[in-house]
């Protein structure tokens, strides 16, 4: 029986195995390949997505408990202008690129419980999310860089 999973608004009927990792099934399945996957075991955060507005790894959740609005990347806004993306762009983050869409998913929901964060709390909040190009300096640069961008446009 399909089993109904909405991505970035949309709803979908996916026949896959109840037990099918959420990840398989955003990129195997529905296309959505902003979702890395780097190690599978929810060590490295590459296939992070945004569970009801929490940063979640994908390959840890089965498909027949994705049943909160999910968000991939592709989804984080609609014309390219979602605060971290800006800042991702201005500060020229990534390097090779693969561990980037799970940063910047990460980030969003940091930014979405604490508008304002510390570089203690950046640290703590993105510690799960590997890089192995290194790019942790220009992550939490552009981190901050989203936050002031976030604050500006409400102003
Ligand atoms: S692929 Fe999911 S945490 Fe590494
Ligand atoms: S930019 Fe290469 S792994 Fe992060």
């Amino acid at each position: 029986m399909a089993i109904k999973v909405t991505v970035n608004n949309q709803v979908h009927n996916v026949d896959a195995a109840p037990d099918t990792p959420l990840l398989w099934v955003l990129r195997d399945v529905l296309n959505y390949t902003g979702p890395k996957y780097g190690c599978g075991i929810g060590f490295c955060g590459a296939c992070t997505v945004l569970v009801a507005g929490k940063a979640m790894r994908s390959c840890q959740i089965q498909l027949s408990d994705a049943t909160q609005p999910i968000t991939t990347i592709e989804g984080l806004s609609t014309d390219g202008k979602h605060p971290v993306q800006v800042a991702w762009t201005e500060v020229d983050v990534p390097q090779c690129g693969y561990c980037q869409s799970g940063q910047m998913l990460a980030a969003a929901a940091l930014l979405t419980r604490t508008p304002q964060p510390t570089d203690a709390q950046i640290d703590s909040a993105m510690s799960g999310n590997l890089c192995r190009c290194g790019t942790y300096p220009r992550i939490r640069q552009a981190i901050h860089h989203a936050a002031a961008f976030a604050a500006q446009k409400k102003a």
